[in-house]
């Protein structure tokens, strides 16, 4: 099983890289194949709205060549895909929300081109956040529940700790064992 994570905080040493610790060994204890890539200082650029994948068929096709590319080899590799970042704003980092945009060529649904690279793979959510988790995760979680929806991928749900003393937060039993349980979970319903 092979399981990615894009961890889309600023802050690579962060709160959320601080969470991802447990959930990646756990992973490895599963016996997962995975793959951890920090966003922060990479060159992923907006997506233009140009349209221009959605005329290339069989593959990505978007037409900046930055570091996009190997994210989406990543991803095409990943069975689970794993957003993990902070709430920004009540959704998440500018790199993040742009890997988000730039989903486009994965789906041709809007020109000549047809079908997905994607669809069938599955997606879940490891995130932290200052509010209380309702008030703080809802919209990110329903626009990314919908993203799923729309590419026809399988969302398998959200873990999330709210930042009280920073990292001391993500270090709790509690916090600790619930991401740990969280990578049992997703790679569970993987089966
Ligand atoms: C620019 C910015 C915007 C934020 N927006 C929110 C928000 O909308 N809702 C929330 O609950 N927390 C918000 N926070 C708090 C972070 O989500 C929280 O501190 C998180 O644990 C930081 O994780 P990190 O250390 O991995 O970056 C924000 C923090 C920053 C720096």
């Amino acid at each position: 099983m092979r399981i990615l994570i894009l961890m889309g905080s600023p802050r690579v040493n962060g709160n959320t890289a601080e969470l991802c610790k447990p959930f990646l060994e756990e992973l490895k204890m599963i016996g997962a194949d995975t793959r951890y890539v920090t966003l922060a200082g990479k060159d992923i650029r907006p997506c233009l709205g140009c349209y221009t994948c959605q005329d290339i068929q069989g593959e990505y096709g978007c037409i900046q060549h930055d570091d996009m590319y190997p994210i989406i080899e990543d991803i095409l590799w990943a069975d689970i895909i794993v957003l993990a970042c902070p709430i920004y704003s009540w959704y998440c980092p500018t790199l993040m929300k742009s890997v988000l945009d730039r989903h486009y060529g994965l789906n041709k649904f809007y020109g000549s081109a047809t079908g997905s690279l994607w669809a069938g793979k599955k997606l879940a959510l490891l995130l932290t956040h200052g509010y209380d988790r309702e008030y703080a995760c809802t919209p990110f979680e329903t626009g990314i529940r919908n993203l799923c929806d729309h590419s026809s991928l399988k969302y398998i749900g959200m873990y999330s700790v709210r930042d009280i003393d920073n990292k001391a937060a993500m270090q709790t039993r509690e916090a600790v064992e619930g991401a740990k349980e969280f990578a049992r979970k997703i790679t569970g319903e993987a089966k």
